[in-house]
């Protein structure tokens, strides 16, 4: 968005410059006015979007000009920013029919409330209603951060979804390694112990970018932090991350603390991410137990099977018959394409777009985002509850 300043405070026009930049999409200060009167003798060849304007520099009989400059500019919103806020200024504001205004000192925080709403009635940017889908590993190295980082990034490169990927390992978490060879600088405990300042343009500046629409919100790096995280920072920061995102994918490890408790009460989805062996069987048995006893409804979790090939001695039919849940998706054992993508940094789809993990991703984003509904079981398979049929030769 563009914006239009009118301010004698330079050091003002600074703080809302710097602001006004931090924002996705960003919001530029075209020009700027020494004053209402300045401004109106001196319109802009090309009409602004937002007219930020400093009530201290209005003088008593030059509220008439600061209408003709709403008239000027029609399709512009105006931000009144005032020391005081008293009811006189307030209605003559509203008469001009402006909406925003904000008191200084500027209380940042207030600011990007204020430019959300804006950009949602301009239709810069929608109020989004994110789902949460959180992928949890049943056993150590079944593949949930790999899933769930790259399902995220597929999510923005085929279906055009705003995603956020939230690294919730109070230690070692590595989702930012495995889709970018940058450092984050802010991780999930930062945030939290800055609660106060969430909202969008700030959860958006904390995160690792890989593509203009998925970013990752690195894991606490130092378990000291970890431990200040709180269940009602997870309630704050997933509410902030729904208003923005399309997807909010959780990686939330293995460990059921109140903190990732809190989140996975929250999920439109759990993902318990396994493999098809016995100690996987095991504990994914356990932890639908878990879910059980938390009264999650079953519909909620859907299991992944990782790593998956036919033929072996278990069958999907006996996962299901152990967990007593069905399987919602397979991914296929892609060991170069997976090894190259994690060794490399780089999302598996980018790197290798043909490859057997990738186009299974594809597939579970076709069914996530209710492009194509999951393949049922056929009449055999459901009236004897298998769900492959081999032929042995
Ligand atoms: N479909 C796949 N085919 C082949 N290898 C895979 C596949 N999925 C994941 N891997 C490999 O498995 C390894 C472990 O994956 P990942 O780190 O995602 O597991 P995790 O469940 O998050 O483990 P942790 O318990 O450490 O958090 C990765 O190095 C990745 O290369
Ligand atoms: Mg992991």
């Amino acid at each position: 968005m563009k914006a239009l300043m009118i301010s004698k405070d330079s050091l003002l026009h600074a703080e809302i410059a710097a602001q006004g930049s931090a924002r996705m999409p960003a919001l530029q200060l075209v020009a700027s006015r020494q004053g209402v009167r300045d401004a109106a003798e001196r319109p802009l060849a090309d009409p602004p979007d937002m007219v930020i304007f400093d009530a201290g520099d209005v003088e008593p009989g030059e509220w008439e000009i600061v209408e003709r400059l709403v008239r000027q500019y029609p399709n512009a919103r105006f931000m009144l920013l005032a020391r005081e806020a008293h009811q006189d200024l307030l209605i003559r504001a509203m008469r001009a029919g402006m909406r925003e205004v904000l008191q200084l000192p500027l209380v940042h925080r207030a600011f990007h409330e204020a430019m959300d709403r804006v950009e949602i009635e301009t239709g810069v940017t929608r109020m989004r209603d994110g789902k949460v889908l959180a992928f949890i590993a049943c056993k150590g190295g079944s593949g949930a951060t790999f899933l769930a980082t790259n399902f995220a990034y597929a999510l923005g490169a085929l279906a055009d979804k705003k995603a956020l990927v939230i690294d919730m390992h109070g230690q070692f978490g590595d989702a930012t390694l495995y889709v970018s060879d940058q450092k984050p600088a802010m991780t999930l405990a930062d945030v939290c112990a800055q609660i106060n300042r969430m909202d969008g343009a700030f959860l958006e500046s904390c995160l690792v970018h890989v593509t203009p629409n998925f970013g990752v919100l690195a894991g606490a790096d130092d378990p000291a932090k970890a431990a200040d995280m709180k269940p009602e920072h997870m309630d704050t920061i997933l509410r902030v991350a729904r208003q923005h995102y399309d997807f909010i994918v959780l990686d939330v490890g293995r460990q059921i603390d109140a903190l990732s408790l809190r989140a996975l009460d929250g999920a439109d989805a759990i993902y318990p991410v396994l493999q098809l062996a016995l100690p996987d069987i095991r504990d994914g048995r356990r932890l639908l137990d878990i879910f059980r006893s938390l009264g999650y409804p079953a519909e909620r979790t859907r299991l992944i099977v990782n790593r998956y090939e036919k033929g072996g001695k278990l069958r999907l039919a006996d996962l299901e018959h152990a967990l007593g849940a069905d399987v919602m998706h397979t991914v296929p054992n892609d060991y170069l394409s997976a090894t190259d993508s994690v060794n490399q940094g780089i999302p598996v789809l980018q790197l290798s777009r043909g490859s057997l993990v990738a186009r299974s991703l594809a597939d579970l984003v076709e069914v996530v985002t209710e492009r194509r509904v999951p393949e049922s079981k056929g009449l055999f398979d459901r009236l004897f509850g298998r769900s492959e049929v081999e032929i042995c030769p």
